[in-house]
């Protein structure tokens, strides 16, 4: 999977009518990521080198040949150790992160909770967060007007709007981040491991605004450890490994196959959930 090398990847990517009721599609994605950096000198190499230091490439093959359709209202569930893509995946799905090969069409708007808050500028308070959060998000001034309280209701930071976010605390700052991203009224909603935010108390209620907008016709994809909510809130799941699409199917068995494989038995999550 991580190997060293300096060759270049390219990124192809055209577009493609998709069926009717295909939100996302993702057609043979692949992911590189490259990382240079500087090959640690050993006493040797430095004398040979006279103190030039080598650079290399360190590339790591996160997705490979990826291809999965999540169709229009569905709930599409992704396990998978550590590492195995799961966030690469979800970041190609929102125009983050371009594939290396490969294409991804995504029909509709998005609103993305990736890991706790990421997007927020710490040094801006709550309230500058939000505004800056919803305009890109697409929401208008009125729009905005509108939902700001709610968001603040829901995450119960009502003292905390004016403070700059890096005096939050890590659960607030997930709070906020999760507040945001299910009250833009996205047509698709990408949440990796979100649900994990805040004390038991915000989890519950996150869960249940969860369960609220699944029932609903949007189309979410989660990303989740807390494989309880995997079964009790998707329709569909996949079980990324290594980077590659290993098992498509209903919640249900990806969580039994997965929980297989893990060896852990599945009554070792049943706790982690609320
Ligand atoms: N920005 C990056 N630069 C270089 N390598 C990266 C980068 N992000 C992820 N990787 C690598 O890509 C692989 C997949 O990472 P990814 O974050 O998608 O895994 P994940 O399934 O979300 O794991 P986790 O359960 O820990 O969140 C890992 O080997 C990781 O080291
Ligand atoms: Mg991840």
């Amino acid at each position: 999977m991580i190997s060293l090398s300096v060759s270049e990847t390219a990124s192809p990517a055209t577009p493609h009518a998709p069926g009717a009721d295909t939100t996302i599609r993702v057609e043979d994605v692949s992911v590189t990521y490259r990382t240079s950096l500087e090959r640690k000198p050993t006493f040797k190499s430095t004398l040979l080198r006279l103190g030039r230091r080598e650079r290399v490439v360190r590339e790591v093959e996160a997705l490979k040949n990826v291809s999965l359709e999540v169709h229009q209202g569905s709930v599409l569930g992704i396990v998978g150790a550590n590492g195995a893509g799961k966030s690469t995946l979800v970041r190609t799905m929102a125009g983050i992160l371009p594939p290396s090969v490969g294409r991804v069409e995504v029909h509709g708007r998005v609103s993305t909770l990736l890991a706790l808050g990421v997007g927020f500028n710490r040094d801006l308070s709550g309230r500058e967060n939000v505004i800056l959060g919803g305009l890109a998000a697409g929401l208008s001034r009125e729009q905005l007007h509108a939902k700001y309280d709610e968001i603040v209701e829901f995450a119960e930071l009502e003292d905390f709007m004016d403070m700059p976010m890096r005096t939050y605390s890590s659960g607030m700052y997930g709070r906020l981040g999760f507040s945001v991203a299910v009250n833009m009224d996205p047509d698709i909603l990408l949440i990796d491991e979100a649900l994990s935010v805040g004390d038991a108390k915000f989890r519950k209620k996150s869960f249940e605004k969860m369960r609220e907008l699944c029932a609903q016709a949007r189309t979410i994809v989660l990303v989740s450890h807390a494989l309880g909510s995997i079964e009790q809130l998707c329709d569909t799941a996949i079980w990324m490994h290594k980077g590659e699409l290993r098992m498509q199917s209903d919640p249900e068995s990806i969580v039994h196959a997965y929980t297989k494989f893990l060896d852990v038995g599945e009554d070792a999550f049943t706790m982690e959930d609320l």
